[in-house]
């Protein structure tokens, strides 16, 4: 579903004439194999994150990933060990890395009562903590550590969003702390692409 919407996605801008930033090259999943050797010792192959202080991708949108890598690229996002991974990514191998990290599947198992979710966080997150907008990440599982980190980071300006960056002006380190650690508390497995 993803794949056949990113490819739609492509054609649309294929007719276009130019692609805009952040968009749908299509993405080979088996080069993105190959590359994503350069990612395994902290996301591991399936995106199943190996450090705390990284996120999990395998099975994030595709078109999260790309926006993401791409902006860690090109200096709007910065992490000190991110932005050199992705500095000298081309926007195909940024495709195909996405490819391969969104082809694969994330199942989640809810130990808390889902209606008990963050309300402001739903639409978007979903209650089990898998994004319901493509341009939205997964939280499910990411540690409280991650959540943390990046809430306060829209909070201060240090990463921006035009959506985020307002919510996370309202939320107290307090609300921060318990938002973090209703997602983080959700258990995840996530199945790798062949
Ligand atoms: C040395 C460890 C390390 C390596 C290697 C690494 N990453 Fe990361 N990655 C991180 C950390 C840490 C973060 C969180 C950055 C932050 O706090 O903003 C991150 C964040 C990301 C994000 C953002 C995800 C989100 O939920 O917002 C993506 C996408 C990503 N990495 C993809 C990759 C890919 C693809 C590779 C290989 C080409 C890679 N990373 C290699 C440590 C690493
Ligand atoms: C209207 C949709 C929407 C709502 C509501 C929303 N978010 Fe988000 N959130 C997003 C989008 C879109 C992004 C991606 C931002 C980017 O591209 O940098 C995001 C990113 C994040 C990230 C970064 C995750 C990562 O992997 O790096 C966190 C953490 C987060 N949101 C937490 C929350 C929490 C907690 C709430 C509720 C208090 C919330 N969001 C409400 C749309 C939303």
């Amino acid at each position: 579903m993803r794949g056949l919407s990113t490819l739609a996605l492509g054609g649309v801008i294929l007719t276009g004439g130019a692609f805009a930033e952040g968009d749908a090259l299509p993405g080979d999943p088996v080069a993105g194999k190959q590359l994503a050797g350069q990612c395994r010792t902290c996301h591991g192959l399936d995106g199943l994150a190996r450090i705390p202080i990284a996120p999990h991708i395998g099975g994030e949108p595709v078109a999260y990933l790309v926006h993401q890598l791409t902006a860690f690229r090109d200096g709007r996002r910065e992490h000190e060990m991110m932005s050199i991974v992705a500095r000298s990514l081309s926007d195909q191998q940024i495709a195909d890395l996405a490819a391969w990290y969104s082809g694969h599947s994330i199942a989640v198992e809810m130990t808390a009562d889902p209606s008990a979710a963050p309300e402001a966080c739903v639409d978007c997150h979903g209650a089990d903590g898998l994004a319901l907008i493509p341009d939205a990440p997964n939280l499910a599982g990411e540690t409280n550590i991650y959540i943390d980190t990046q809430l306060k980071a829209f909070r201060s300006g240090k990463r921006t969003h035009e959506v985020m960056s307002p919510i996370a002006m309202e939320l107290s380190d307090q609300e921060i702390r318990a938002v973090a650690d209703w997602f983080a508390a959700i258990n995840i497995s996530i199945e790798q692409a062949e």
